[in-house]
């Protein structure tokens, strides 16, 4: 049985790439729901929605478990799922508590960058309530990075002339750590470590995830005991992915 991922578009793939290397023997269906990305802008109800169907299509192909590879649709959507559905639902959500331990020591604060929908949903407002207790936590929404990434554009002039927008250096000294809270965000590790001062870690919640998948499989004996590689199915909002230099291009971001 197959392990379902889907994210509203490529974003999920930074977290499939982590599944690979943890849980190489699985086969993995991956739902981009690009046909509607982004979904940082649009309504928790409207997002809900999309979740329903993504995971609707992908039982219908048989899984035994889901990630939920976007932060907006686990926002949105995870509690409802798992009403629903009775295999293991494994969701996103920014790595603000790492952040806050890591800062904290450092003295400086932290800064989690996201989509709108992530950062006012309840869920996040949560997290940070509970685990914030130094008030260093700040955030800021970054929707053009879910663009970019979505027309294969991770590094240049315009992303870097974006980020330093966003991120001006006079504004930006007083942080420890960056909380990549959009899978989407990963893909620019590179240039953003480019454009940030030496000192401020940049961390994401990817592999703390897949870490979680695996402890789960294993607990509800799931894992595939097959000791040979598995595969992955590319879908577009339900439609096979069938382009070879789609499929190429999806590969190369899970190898890079
Ligand atoms: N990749 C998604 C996330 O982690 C959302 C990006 C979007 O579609 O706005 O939130």
């Amino acid at each position: 049985m197959n392990i379902g991922f889907f994210d509203s578009g490529i974003g999920g793939l930074s977290v499939l790439r982590e599944a690979l290397a943890v849980l190489p023997n699985e086969n993995y269906l991956y739902y981009a729901d690009q046909d509607n990305t982004p979904y940082g802008t649009k309504t928790r109800n409207e997002v809900k929605k999309l979740a329903f169907k993504a995971v609707e299509f992908l039982t219908s192909r048989r899984i035994k478990a889901l990630v939920i590879a976007c932060n907006a649709a686990t926002s949105a959507s995870v509690e409802d799922l798992r009403k629903k559905y009775d295999f293991p639902i494994i969701g996103m959500e920014p790595a603000v508590k790492p952040a806050v331990t890591k800062s904290l020591n450092g003295g400086k604060r932290v800064l989690v960058l996201s989509t709108a929908l992530t950062l006012r949903e309840v869920k996040f407002q949560d997290l940070v309530a509970r685990v914030d207790t130094g008030h260093i936590v700040d955030m800021i929404a970054a929707p053009k990075l879910v663009e970019f990434a979505e027309r294969f554009v991770f590094e240049g002039a315009v992303v870097e002339a974006y980020l330093r927008e966003l991120l001006p250096l006079e504004r930006i000294t007083c942080y420890g750590t960056i909380v990549l809270g959009c899978t989407h965000f990963p893909f620019f590790r590179k240039v953003l470590s480019r454009i940030l001062p030496d000192d401020i870690d940049i961390i994401d919640g990817n592999r703390g995830t897949i870490n979680h998948l695996h402890d789960v499989l294993k607990s509800e004996n799931l894992l595939n005991t097959s000791s040979e590689k598995g595969h992955v199915l590319f879908f577009r909002s339900g439609v096979p992915v069938e382009d070879p230099a789609v499929i190429e291009k999806y590969n190369k971001l899970l190898k890079s």
